[in-house]
């Protein structure tokens, strides 16, 4: 791994200028990795606002349930996110899982997502408790290996009826 220090955190106001670099490092591949609700153009007060309410549970669309979003921040620059559902509801228990992350492709490979994922733990423990669901496409290597290294254990692999790829379904438990 990078001898630099990532700091895994929500976003602040003074974060714009680097969540807009963050969401440029996207291009070539699916933006909506780096927001699931943020386009350009848009109020980052706003959308601040927005992921304020939703960890609170605050007006959440009909599905969704509370949920945290953090990013890693490696100097200036954000190299991902990591996204914490606080509850499973029927479609997170079977293939959504508690945890979601993103590494954006200049800095894939340098172990930003396991350090992310390490980080996230202790606080993915705190709110949700002992037992966290973390799923990934069955031929997704470097997530499969993510979670393996913080000691994932695979319950099953089943079929994926919304992206149509087999997943495979792990938890990490509190030690
Ligand atoms: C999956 C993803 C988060 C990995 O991020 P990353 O920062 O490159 O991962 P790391 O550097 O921490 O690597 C994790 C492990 O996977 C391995 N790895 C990374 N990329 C790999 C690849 N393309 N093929 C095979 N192994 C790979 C690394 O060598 C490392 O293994 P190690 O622990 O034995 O050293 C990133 O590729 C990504 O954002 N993909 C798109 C979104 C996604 O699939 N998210 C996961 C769904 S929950």
């Amino acid at each position: 791994m990078s001898s630099k220090v990532l700091i895994l955190r929500t976003l602040k106001l003074d974060d714009e200028a680097a969540f807009l670099r963050g969401y440029e490092a996207w291009q070539g591949d699916d933006p909506n990795w780096h927001s699931f609700e943020w386009k350009p153009g848009m109020n980052f007060g706003e959308h601040l606002e927005n992921l304020q309410r939703q960890a609170r549970g605050e007006g959440l669309v009909p599905g969704r349930v509370a949920s945290t979003m953090w990013y890693g921040f490696v100097g200036e620059e954000i190299v991902g996110r990591l996204h914490l559902r606080h509850a499973l509801n029927e479609s997170l228990r079977r293939r959504g899982g508690h945890i979601g992350y993103a590494v954006a492709p200049p800095f894939r490979r340098g172990g930003w997502a396991h350090e992310m994922l390490r980080q996230a733990l202790p606080m993915a423990f705190a709110i949700v408790g002992d037992d966290l669901l973390i799923t990934c496409a069955s031929d997704n290597t470097a997530s499969r290996r993510v979670i393996e290294r913080v000691g994932g254990q695979l319950e099953n692999e089943i079929w994926d009826e919304v992206d149509e790829e087999m997943i495979c379904r792990y938890w990490v438990r509190r030690k």
